[in-house]
């Protein structure tokens, strides 16, 4: 687990640390006042755990004099020395461990609030911001993002302090102990420890190259996986095994340059490291030479420039988590601040009714991705409470377009829809969307068994109410023909459904929702006679007595409507019934009925890109 985040944070794209990256990295961690009292006592543990460590280098040293037969004025023999590091172990191992357990409070207690928060978001952002942004990123974020601060948190922001404990602390320790051999040790070890530090990072640049030329290999091998049936109908397979060692030679042949370097550094990093010691030791041991220090201060001399070595190489590590954990903690923060739908969580209680009818006022869409193209036109009509109104055209007309609006997905760009002659924006949202049942064109049912399925519609439905709801959709049969009934599972690790029997799962939702609106979007792949037969038998139960816009492919939805609205580029070209249409002879409707062809070619506004420059090939 530890491994597999780490070569996650290997390729986390890494922020500029500066004022306003460093105010930002804290501001996240806002979500940690709560637990403030924990932290507390964590930072005091962390405190001597750190400063406590710094004495075993000077009563090692101790140790060795004693041996030597020089006593001081606070050992007089080794027994006191042992009991004195003993202690010393003791205190830091208990620290270490308070340390651990209070900030893991504070961490893991944070961490799982900020994910809360950015979960809250993600269902409270309008669709607008998801055509912007893809599912894997904003996973990603919720995942590896806060991972990642969670991490910086537990183990950087210790470290951090620890090392610079240790490297002023230590520093001070020295200069007043030896200040000779300090000056001289601060000649070579800074050097050295910047030397090592630099060529670390060039290590990790090489490893990352590598590492990305890995993951494009692993790309191929989902990708193939994924549409493997597309591979083998058409004998690709030749092809995809050269393709896949094609780069994985790529990768090999850079893995291999990069272990030149690394085999260098390692051997750099032992050369410097004993080469430093080697030095101080051969200054020092004059120096013992010379009467000027004992060998025990030696000993300790060279432990403790062990351990400034290391925390200036560590304090670089730490810099670099940082700048990861900065660029984190920004694309954390970016979500919590984007702006989300008018919604109060506090579920609808009041649905609205619908009394007289819904109006389109010269209504004009382009949706904001697209914002050149006006996906509807100055659509005006009106829906009766009561009335069924089918919305019929080619596809791309902007029929769905029209249901997204209702939903209030996107507001319009100009005019108007009115709900009893009040604007549908001025209504609180969960009570308006709380009247309004949706049967859409993609079903896509939840993981979980036919029951919850069927219950999204009203959480708090009867064991009765569903399996009444079942009946209604035509469902009930086709439930009961699995050995588990509702508790089938669904989905990708259950029983796969088909195209009709999703529908009237769908049906059944809804059903169980009993909206004031009932908005259909037809699927428009084909039903066999009999599926169709019952998906619209279940719909006409749906539909009784309720206010209706159906978006028809089939002509025996169309032809009981109250009203059919025919659409063409995103405008309206004709209203009227059945019947009245077809007296038009040379109507858009009579030319879709007479041909039964309600979806053919594409009516798409026009885009800068230059098709009619292909067209002579
Ligand atoms: N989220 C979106 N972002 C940008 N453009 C979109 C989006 N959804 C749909 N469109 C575009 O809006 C136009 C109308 O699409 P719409 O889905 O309303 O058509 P439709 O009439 O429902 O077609 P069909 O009968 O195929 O379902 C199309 O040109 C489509 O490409
Ligand atoms: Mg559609």
């Amino acid at each position: 687990m530890a491994l597999h985040r780490q070569s996650l944070y290997e390729n986390a794209p890494k922020a500029k640390i500066n004022l306003q990256g460093i105010r930002r990295l804290i501001g996240i961690y806002r979500f940690m006042l709560p637990y403030k009292g924990y932290f507390l006592m964590g930072l005091v543990c962390l405190f001597f755990s750190s400063t406590v460590l710094l004495a075993f280098p000077y009563l090692a040293g101790k140790l060795i004099d004693i041996a030597n037969g020089k006593t001081s004025r606070l050992f007089s023999n080794m027994n006191q020395v042992a009991y004195a590091l003993a202690s010393v172990l003791g205190i830091q191992s208990l620290f270490s461990f308070l340390r651990i357990v209070f900030f893991a409070q504070v961490n893991e207690r944070a961490m799982s609030d900020i994910r809360i928060a950015l979960f809250e978001r993600y269902l409270q952002l309008p669709m607008s911001f998801y055509d912007t942004h893809r599912v894997g990123e904003l996973m990603s974020r919720i995942s590896t993002d806060v991972a990642m601060l969670q991490d910086t948190f537990s183990i950087t922001i210790a470290e951090l302090f620890r090392q610079t404990a240790i490297l002023i602390g230590g520093l001070c320790i020295l200069f007043i102990t030896n200040p000779q051999l300090t000056v001289f040790m601060l000649a070579i070890v800074p050097i050295l420890a910047l030397l090592s530090l630099l060529f670390g990072k060039f290590i990790r640049k090489l490893s990352k190259s590598t590492q990305d030329k890995l993951a494009k290999a692993s790309i191929i091998t989902e990708e193939i996986l994924q549409s493997i049936q597309t591979v083998k109908a058409f004998t690709n397979e030749v092809f995809e095994i050269n393709r896949y060692r094609r780069t994985l030679q790529d990768f090999v042949a850079t893995a291999l340059k990069t272990s030149l370097f690394r085999g260098a550094f390692v051997s750099f990093i032992i050369f410097a490291l004993f080469g430093g010691i080697v030095t101080i030791l051969w200054y020092g041991s004059q120096l013992v030479y010379e009467g000027k220090i004992t060998t025990g201060e030696l000993t300790s001399f060279i432990i403790y420039t062990m351990f400034i070595g290391g925390s200036i190489g560590g304090l670089g590590d730490i810099l670099s988590t940082l700048q990861k954990a900065i660029g984190a903690s920004e694309r954390v923060e970016e979500i919590l601040l984007e702006a989300i739908e008018p919604y109060r969580i506090e579920r609808f209680q009041q649905p609205i009714v619908l009394h007289k009818s819904i109006r389109f006022e010269n209504v004009s869409f382009a949706y904001p991705t697209r914002s050149e193209i006006n996906v509807l036109q100055n659509i005006s009509f009106e829906i009766r409470a009561g009335e069924k109104v089918a919305l019929v055209g080619h596809s791309g007309a902007g029929k769905s377009t029209i249901a997204q609006l209702l939903l209030r997905f996107y507001e319009p760009t100009f005019g108007t829809i009115l709900w009893d002659e009040k604007n549908i924006l001025n209504f609180p949202l969960g009570d308006y969307r709380g009247a309004i049942g949706v049967v859409p064109q993609e079903i896509l049912l939840f993981g979980g068994t036919i029951r919850e399925n069927i219950q999204y519609g009203k959480p708090s439905a009867t064991e009765e109410e569903i399996v009444w709801a079942a009946k209604q959709a035509n469902a009930w049969d086709f439930i009961c023909s699995f050995p588990d009934g509702l508790d089938t599972i669904v989905g990708e690790r259950g029983v796969k459904l088909s195209g009709g029997q999703r529908q009237r799962i769908a049906i059944a939702r809804a059903m169980l929702k009993n909206p004031a609106l009932l908005i259909l979007d037809e699927a428009t792949s084909a039903l066999d006679a009999e599926s169709e037969y019952l998906v619209q038998q279940s719909l006409e139960r749906l539909m009784e007595s309720r206010t209706t816009i159906i978006i028809a492919h089939r002509l025996s939805t169309i032809r009981y409507a109250d009203k059919i609205v025919v659409m063409q580029g995103g405008r309206i070209i004709e209203i009227g019934s059945h019947e009245s249409l077809l007296q038009n002879e040379r109507g858009e409707y009579r030319k879709l009925v007479d041909y039964s062809d309600l979806e053919s070619k594409q009516t798409q506004g026009r885009s800068p890109y230059p098709c009619d420059s292909f067209n002579q090939l």
